[in-house]
């Protein structure tokens, strides 16, 4: 591949290119090396807990960081009773559930969390899995099948296309938040069951669901509903019970899925709903009947931030408070956040270099933003994400104003210069690799 790296993504290197389906591509491994610089702003080892102020592992040093990568909405995470509960069931259970909830894995905890988590969403029944992908995946190829239709955002997390696809139904997708794409797509699939898939909150946009007229349309064609509630878990609604309570329409859901990596600061996924569906996905999950369960000590911490979770409305208003007051600061500084409405905003940049160099500079003055390239964003989205919560003091969210104000509008010649030298470092170093 001749191509400037530059113009380059992940989405040109899908073909196998040697004979070994175990190597990959030498053109993805030249791009890599290539792009070394930019790629060495993802999977930062983290040095301390994914509290508000944390230390990452910056250029092989520690970097104290205001942390607006992590997704510990309620900072239930670090949460003193939340660890002492773990602790408690770590020496009562030991680490690992060693086996499947249907053969050996299931403990008293994780029937307990089932009970909890239904009641909570006022649902007959819940269940538990080892992570939240493996649930949203499991739960809709569990439940799908060849003859049927998955009606999808086209925002939608790749785990509820990867479901769809494992089941081998057809898969549609409709314009995102659309109602009248949405309309077209079920009338083009009309005469299958068909099942619209769709999220609480967006993880890449941070906008809602446009859920009432999203379902309203899903109903008048006799759809089912399936919400993605991954980040709006807890974090959403008078209650906590996500975007479905906040916008009055849970009577329209029948299943509930959402995941405990979020707000509840821990790890796994749920799905809740009635005694009969849960019973029959209980069966055909398949990363439910053939994946280790969640471990006790999780189990136990998940209960611990659910109770602190409901019992603390105030947690709620002050993450909303923090994202209101952030969205306002950054809208002021004229920087674009989409179409952001809640505590995930994107910081669009909308040209890829530039946004990995801003990454190394916004690290270098200690602010922590994740980088999203295309194509998990379309090119001209290419943004930072900021995740907000509760723990941010407003001093925290001022400073991070500050270093963003800074190096996305001043420094930019300064940047230049710094990464170019750190470019040259790269490529030096590459080269050295290479012979
Ligand atoms: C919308 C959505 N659904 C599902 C998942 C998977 O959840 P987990 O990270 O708990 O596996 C994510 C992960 O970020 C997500 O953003």
């Amino acid at each position: 591949m001749n191509e400037d790296p530059a113009k380059l993504s992940l989405s040109n290197f899908l073909a196998g290119e040697t004979s070994d389906p175990l190597q990959a591509p030498p053109s993805f491994t030249h791009w890599m090396r290539v792009g070394a610089w930019a790629a060495a702003l993802y999977e930062p080892e983290l040095l301390a807990s994914a509290d508000a102020r944390t230390t990452i592992n910056y250029e092989g040093k520690p970097r104290s960081v205001i942390n607006l990568c992590s997704y510990n909405y309620l900072g239930l995470a670090n949460r003193p009773e939340v660890i002492a509960a773990a602790r408690d069931a770590l020496s009562k259970y030991g680490m690992g559930a060693c086996g499947s909830p249907t053969l050996s894995g299931m403990t008293d905890l994780h029937r307990e969390l089932e009970r909890r988590v239904a009641k909570f969403l006022r649902r007959e029944d819940a269940m538990l899995f080892n992570s939240g992908f493996g649930g949203a995946l499991g739960t809709i190829s569990g439940l799908l099948r060849k003859n049927d239709v998955a009606i999808l955002d086209n925002r939608s997390h790749l785990s509820l296309r990867d479901g769809a696809v494992l089941s081998r139904c057809r898969t549609e997708k409709f314009e995102h938040n659309d109602p009248a794409s949405l309309d077209t797509a079920l009338t083009r699939q009309q005469g299958r069951r068909q099942l619209v898939i769709v999220e609480g909150i967006y993880s890449m946009d941070g906008d809602f669901g446009n859920l009432k007229e999203l379902i309203a349309v899903a109903e008048s064609h006799g759809a089912s509903v399936f919400v993605d509630e991954a980040h709006s878990m807890l974090a959403c609604g008078q209650n906590g019970r996500g975007a479905a309570e906040r916008f009055g329409v849970e009577d329209g859901i029948p299943l509930i899925y959402g995941t405990f990596s979020k707000a509840f600061g821990a790890l796994g996924g749920f799905v809740a709903g009635s005694k009969e569906t849960l019973q029959y996905l209980r069966f055909y999950a398949h990363p439910y009947v053939y994946s280790c369960a969640l471990p006790p000590v999780v189990v136990a911490a998940i209960l611990k931030a659910l109770e602190i979770g409901t019992r603390e409305p105030d947690l709620r208003k002050q993450l909303w408070d923090n994202a209101d007051y952030f969205h306002a600061q950054l809208r002021g500084l004229g920087i674009d956040t989409g179409r952001s409405t809640t505590y995930i905003m994107p910081i669009v940049i909308g040209d890829r270099e530039r946004m990995y160099r801003l990454g190394h500079e916004l690290r270098r003055r200690g602010l922590w933003v994740a980088p999203v390239d295309y194509p998990a964003v379309p090119q001209k989205k290419i943004c930072f994400r900021a995740c907000v919560t509760a723990k941010h003091t407003r001093a925290d969210l001022d400073e991070a104003l500050n270093i963003l104000e800074d190096t996305l509008r001043g420094a930019d010649s300064k940047i230049k210069a710094a990464a170019f030298r750190l470019r040259c470092k790269m490529s030096e170093l590459s080269l050295r690799a290479t012979f």
